[in-house]
């Protein structure tokens, strides 16, 4: 379900060079303001809450910097095992499972050539999770297999787990082991030990859905907030966004404060689409104009099928053809009037449309796409979130939404649109957990001042 790899690369309009100009650089607090007094108010809060709560460590704030990849997705450090060895981790808000390439040996079939591995025995708290561990229920809920004991009285490991994961796979067995994040350590956190792989990106995946075996659930977060920057940061080590865990409410600020809708339940009987972050989208407007889209893609039915999922790990926004073709045709009659259509870079990027600017690029007016969400709460994307040009000094621009020449039936399950990555650049997105709701408000997400 996650990660698209990008094929070209990306150029974004000249109109908006100052995006990373001038900052006030909000993000090391994001929900600081002007003011030192409400800074003050802040620390001191804090501080309140960790004498008046000495036991709870970890629900204290952790910040942490995430990084843009070439390969789609955004990194965040982390470090598993003692002594601590240092480990990339794609911030997946679509998978469960936190996993890594675990072993020299690491048999990886469509991956970058140099993947670094976690190694198991060169920690002193790292433990194979047994049979009988609670947490292997994680991995095998359904299992009714009784576990033998080995000859040294051990109970058996835990069968292996095989998932797949974006358009790859990944097969191993769970450890338990320490993960630190920041100067705070996690013991006995339970992380898949990947042995071998498919298409998998160059870091390992830290599972920031929903269920027992994700980061949120095992280090019983209340919420956390990401900013991803712009994707023209691209590798570059010197610009990050931030994501923060358990982040302290401040006093409600109405000047910076963020726009909520709920998350949604899946009705669906059967469990796997459990995992995902569903909202509800109301509609979708294109220069103000509403997009028929038919109803049941919108809202997930009894057979799990349709609805709409925020997902870190996807990059380009997926659409299910039944909601794409009107959404298509909204663009076609809105741009295609005053540009041409690029067929060539159609089929070159597979997305569509592309329009030729001609020598008009930077200066033209493109209709606004923005996504109405129960509750009220509008995300009015800036073009850059979703136009981008086919290359460097191409006039075509294509619409950075992905889709398949489906059938148009919803029958293949799973969610009809996906909130990607790229859709969120330039956006303070947060997932609180503990009052089951979505909110987000558009900002600057570069923290330069490291
Ligand atoms: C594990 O290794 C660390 C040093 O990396 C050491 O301080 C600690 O005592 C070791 N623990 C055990 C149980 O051996
Ligand atoms: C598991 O063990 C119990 C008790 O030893 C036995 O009754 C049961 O049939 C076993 N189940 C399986 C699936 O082997
Ligand atoms: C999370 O909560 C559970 C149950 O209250 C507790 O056993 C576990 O130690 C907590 N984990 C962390 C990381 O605080
Ligand atoms: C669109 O295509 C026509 C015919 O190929 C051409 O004459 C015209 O200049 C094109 N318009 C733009 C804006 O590129």
């Amino acid at each position: 379900m996650s990660l698209l790899i990008i094929l070209f690369s990306l150029l974004f309009f000249p109109k908006y060079p100052s995006l990373c100009l001038g900052l006030r650089l909000p993000l090391r607090h994001p929900q600081s303001s002007d003011n030192p007094l409400h800074d003050l108010y802040r620390s001191s809060l804090l501080r309140a809450h960790r004498i008046k709560n000495p036991h709870s460590k970890h629900s204290s704030p952790i910040a942490l910097s995430v990084s843009p990849h070439s390969y789609g997705g955004y990194s965040l450090p982390a470090a598993f095992g003692t002594p601590p060895q240092p480990f990339p981790l794609l911030l997946d808000t679509g998978s469960q499972l936190t996993w890594i390439p675990c072993t020299t040996s690491y048999l990886c079939h469509s991956c970058p050539s140099r993947i670094p591995a976690f190694l198991p025995k060169l920690s002193n708290t790292s433990r194979l999770v047994g049979c009988r561990n609670p947490k292997c229920k994680w991995i095998h809920p359904a299992s009714t297999r009784n576990c033998s004991q080995t000859r040294q009285q051990q109970p058996e490991a835990c069968s292996p787990y095989f998932i797949t994961y974006g358009s790859g796979s990944t097969a191993g067995l769970l450890l338990s082991e320490t993960l630190r994040l920041s100067d705070q350590s996690f013991p006995d956190f339970g992380v898949g030990c990947s042995l071998i792989s498919d298409r998998q990106p160059a870091a390992g995946i830290a599972g920031f859905g929903r269920g027992s075996v994700s980061i949120p659930a095992q280090l019983n977060l209340t919420r956390f907030s990401y900013c991803l920057i712009s994707r023209r940061f691209d590798e570059n080590p010197d610009v990050t966004g931030t994501l923060i865990l358990n982040e302290e409410k401040p006093n409600p600020n109405p000047k910076n404060s963020l726009i909520y809708t709920p998350f949604l339940k899946n009705p669906s009987i059967d469990g796997v689409f459990s995992v995902y972050y569903y909202v509800g989208l109301r509609k979708i407007t294109v220069g103000g104009k509403k997009v028929k889209i038919p109803h049941r893609a919108l809202v997930a039915g009894p057979d799990g099928g349709g609805g709409v999922i925020v997902d870190s790990g996807t990059t380009f926004t997926y659409v299910h053809p039944t909601a794409f073709d009107p959404l298509l045709a909204a663009f076609v009659e809105s741009v295609g009037g005053e540009f041409n259509r690029s067929l060539a870079a159609e089929e070159g990027t597979g997305l569509r449309p592309c329009f030729d600017l001609g020598e008009e690029r930077g200066a033209v007016r493109l209709p606004e796409l923005a996504l109405h969400f129960k509750g009220g709460a509008a995300m009015r994307l800036p073009v850059e979130n979703y136009f981008a040009f086919v290359g460097r000094g191409s006039s075509v621009i294509c619409l950075t939404v992905a889709s398949d020449g489906g059938d148009g039936s919803l029958g293949d399950g799973g969610p009809s649109i996906i909130l990607g990555s790229f859709q969120q650049q330039n956006y303070y997105v947060e997932y609180d957990l503990e009052r089951e709701r979505f909110g987000f408000r558009q900002q600057s997400c570069v923290m330069s001042d490291k």
